[in-house]
């Protein structure tokens, strides 16, 4: 046995985590290092699944709208997402994709801000369909779009800028971008922040309150584990959400959404960021899943995430051939995600072979590995095995 594996068998030991694995099915021939994409199974969630197939809609059938809580599911499931943001309750509502949220926040940033900012900065890494979106957003509200690099957005806001939109975790790179930094030098432009959390919540710690974002969109199927497709969430900050004008104001979003008015009145709070009838089997599915997080302190999943992330850095520099793979993420806790990006020739085949040796990451063009770390599942031994696998297939 290696000093590697003997030291990932002492940390997976120590792990104040250790124990939350048992919560997940997974199995032990795997290394599962794709939880940033999609999360693990928790294994309550298919028992309170069936009961909500069974009885809530089965036997209750209509009822259950009121009877079993479905009517009050985007927000009370939202409240429990806030509590992992840093949001108070009231704030965020779940449902719709991220892309839908994305453009809800940024025309409506837009709709509020003041004459002459018409200006739309967004993060030129971003994930695609943010910028798809926010091209869209632009068109339809007379503003444009300027492309700017995360880490310059602070010094790019300026008088013309109506809102920024920025990742807080670079889905390609695992960078990590500085929210209470960037939301400030936003602010002091006097222009709004449009912040998606993808790949930063359930990950490290977020503070939206206390740094005063404006709107925050992610998603909860990757390190929230609420499975495929299942809703996404849209925090307004509580003071702008009487001026929230959605430019997507479905019935669900009404004031009084039975009184079946012809004219549309929006809802306070956060219910305002609603539009239609929301999918209650995948939002039932994640509220079931969030059941994991109940005793659990993000900034311990922070630590861990930072302690797995570099143990996995040292084993790539022991075990794979210098030169073969290089990380792309940063070494600085400050600005790390809790993935590890490896620029490798051919890394597409290479994920491809890691995948049948049973270590299962992600390859993102051109030539990008990604290895996601999820501390209430990985462990220290899947690391080491994961980096081993790699030196063994990349000829180490
Ligand atoms: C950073 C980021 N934003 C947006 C999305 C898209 O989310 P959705 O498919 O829910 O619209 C993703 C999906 O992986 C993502 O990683």
């Amino acid at each position: 046995m290696s000093d590697l594996t003997h030291e990932a068998l002492a940390l997976d030991a120590a792990d104040g985590l250790r124990a939350k694995r048992a919560e997940f099915v997974l199995d032990d021939d795997t290394v599962y290092l794709d939880g940033n994409s999609l999360g693990a199974l928790p294994g309550a969630v298919a028992g309170r699944l069936a009961d909500v197939v069974e009885r809530e809609w089965g036997r209750l059938r209509i009822r259950s709208w009121t009877e079993s809580g479905w009517w009050t599911a985007p927000e009370r499931v939202g409240d429990r997402i806030a509590r992992l943001v840093g949001a108070a309750p009231g704030q965020v509502v779940v449902g719709d994709s991220t892309s839908v949220n994305v453009f809800k926040a940024v025309v409506a940033a837009v709709r509020l801000a003041g004459e002459g900012r018409d200006e739309i900065l967004v993060d030129a890494a971003t994930f695609p369909t943010d910028g798809y979106i926010a091209a869209s957003a632009a068109r339809l509200t007379g503003a444009r779009v300027r492309a700017v690099d995360a880490a310059d957005m602070a010094a790019a806001a300026g008088p013309r800028t109506a809102v920024a939109l920025v990742n807080h975790v670079d889905y390609r790179t695992g960078r990590l971008h500085d929210l209470p930094g960037t939301t400030a030098a936003v602010h002091a432009a006097g222009a709004r922040v449009v912040w998606d959390l993808c790949h930063s919540a359930g990950a490290l710690p977020v503070a939206l309150d206390a740094d005063g974002v404006d709107f925050a969109v992610g998603c909860t199927y990757k390190y929230l584990n609420g499975g495929p497709g299942s809703p996404a969430y849209l925090y307004v900050r509580r003071e702008l959400q009487p001026r929230f004008d959605s430019p997507l104001p479905g019935w669900n979003s009404h004031a009084d959404p039975f009184g079946m008015s012809a004219v549309y009145e929006p809802a306070d709070g956060a219910p305002r960021g609603r539009v239609g009838t929301p999918d209650i089997l995948s939002l039932l599915a994640l509220e079931a899943a969030l059941d994991v997080w109940d005793d659990v302190d993000v900034t311990a999943v922070r630590a861990k995430s930072l302690a797995l992330t570099d143990f996995f850095l040292r084993c790539v520099a022991a075990y794979v051939p210098a030169g073969r793979a290089e990380p792309v993420t940063p070494l600085a806790h400050a600005e790390r995600g809790s993935q590890v990006s490896l620029r490798c020739t051919g890394a597409e085949e290479v994920m491809a072979e890691l995948i049948r040796r049973g270590v299962v990451g992600d390859f993102r063009p051109p030539d990008v590995l990604r290895f996601g770390f999820t501390p209430l599942y990985t462990g220290f031994a899947d690391a080491e095995r994961a980096a081993r696998v790699l030196g063994e297939v990349l000829g180490g």
